[in-house]
């Protein structure tokens, strides 16, 4: 931390006016120049490595769309480009969305093939276009010439008809980028993880090639992909490492993920106080913060009160913080051993040892789940 706060302050210092700063759009590009620069091509298996923070990007702001925002990203380098890889990126993906109750989230595929197959599609794609030039917008006349794939981007309504009668790359994919993307889809399969190609799904950073993935999540309105990816196998040796390495990864975006459980009005991971550990009297302040320890331990959010309360107020607490449930120990239940334990769904109560409780709040936790 120290370290961190040490390096900003160098580096405001030599800022003066009117030196450019860039802010980053992205973090893939800079996850490669750390495995090139750090030499991680010598580590064993495919290199691994995640990211989380702002990203900045100069964009017309809408909803689910900033110009500060925040990614948490993913990337797998190494020698290998098995469509298994591909897969299971995807698979550590959907897994997270189901364990984050991320419902209606959507899976679509591409491939864009890559530098032996895409420039003639591009091409063919180019000249389609200048056929129907007059009847495109004005961003899409000008990708013509700057970038023909950003057109089938496109979310003008009038040219939809248009972009739906263009050429696929699917049909122009060279056979090793056609196996590669059969192969990517029976991996998926084999992880029973359900997808929709969508041969539009071009992307709009240049480093990609074959394997394009965006996943879709409902409350977004147009802005409604939550993540994006694919496979950038050149950019390792454009950013001076070795040709052969390959990478695949992804980036989430976080505002979008959260803006979609909050949309759903439901979901997350279980949130809450699972329990509110109600103590009266010195001797079972020493049991309850003994009992908190194991019930932590257990994995159950605990709220221990640090100073002794009124049995009204506490319990009062307790059902303000949004408790599940109130666990008491007082003198009474000090000697007879066992906890009263108050349900605040239903208000019910019961006596149980220790043993029970835990049973009690496991299933309680697993009816939730
Ligand atoms: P991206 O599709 O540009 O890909 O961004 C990934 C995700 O970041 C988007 O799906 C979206 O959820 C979120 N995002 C992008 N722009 C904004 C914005 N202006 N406001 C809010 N959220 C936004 C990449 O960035 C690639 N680096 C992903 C990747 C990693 N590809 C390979 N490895």
């Amino acid at each position: 931390m120290g370290k961190m706060y040490e390096g900003m302050q160098s580096f405001a210092s030599q800022l003066s006016f009117g030196s450019d700063v860039s802010l980053r759009p992205e973090a893939t590009a800079s996850v490669v120049r750390a495995y090139v620069e750090h030499g991680m091509q010598v580590q064993p298996g495919n290199v691994k490595l995640y990211y989380m923070g702002p990203m900045f990007r100069r964009e017309r702001p809408q909803k689910g769309r900033y110009r500060q925002f925040y990614q948490i990203g993913a990337e797998v380098l190494g020698q290998s480009d098995a469509p298994g890889i591909d897969a299971e990126v995807i698979e550590m993906l959907m897994r997270l969305f189901e364990k984050l109750k991320l419902k209606g989230a959507i899976l679509n595929i591409n491939s864009i093939g890559d530098k032996n197959c895409r420039p003639a599609y591009v091409e063919k794609l180019r000249e389609e276009l200048v056929k129907v030039r007059e009847q495109l917008g004005e961003d899409s006349k000008r990708r013509i010439e700057t970038n023909p794939l950003r057109v089938l981007d496109s979310k003008l309504e009038h040219e939809q008809p248009i972009i739906a009668h263009l050429p696929r790359i699917a049909d122009h994919l060279c056979d090793a980028c056609k196996t590669h993307y059969d192969e990517v889809k029976r991996q998926l399969d084999l992880r029973g993880i359900a997808y929709q190609e969508n041969w539009r799904l071009v992307r709009g950073l240049d480093y990609y090639m074959r394997t394009t993935f965006e996943i879709t999540a409902p409350g977004l309105g147009s802005q409604n992909a939550v993540c994006g990816g694919g496979r950038y196998d050149g950019l390792v040796e454009l950013l001076g490492g070795q040709a052969t390495t390959k990478g695949i990864g992804f980036a989430i975006g976080t505002d979008r993920l959260i803006l979609s459980l909050q949309e759903a009005g439901e979901g997350g991971a279980p949130g809450g106080l699972d329990v509110y550990l109600a103590w009266f009297g010195g001797a079972a302040q020493s049991a309850a913060i003994s009992l908190s320890r194991r019930l932590r331990d257990a994995g159950f959010s605990v709220e221990l009160p640090a100073v002794e309360m009124k049995f009204g107020k506490s319990l009062g607490l307790a059902d303000r913080l949004k408790a599940r449930h109130a666990v008491i120990v007082g003198d009474d239940e000090l000697a007879a051993g066992i906890f009263t334990v108050k349900r605040f769904a239903d208000g019910s109560q019961q006596k149980l040892g220790e043993a029970q409780l835990f049973e009690y709040l496991e299933a309680s936790r697993r009816a939730q789940a």
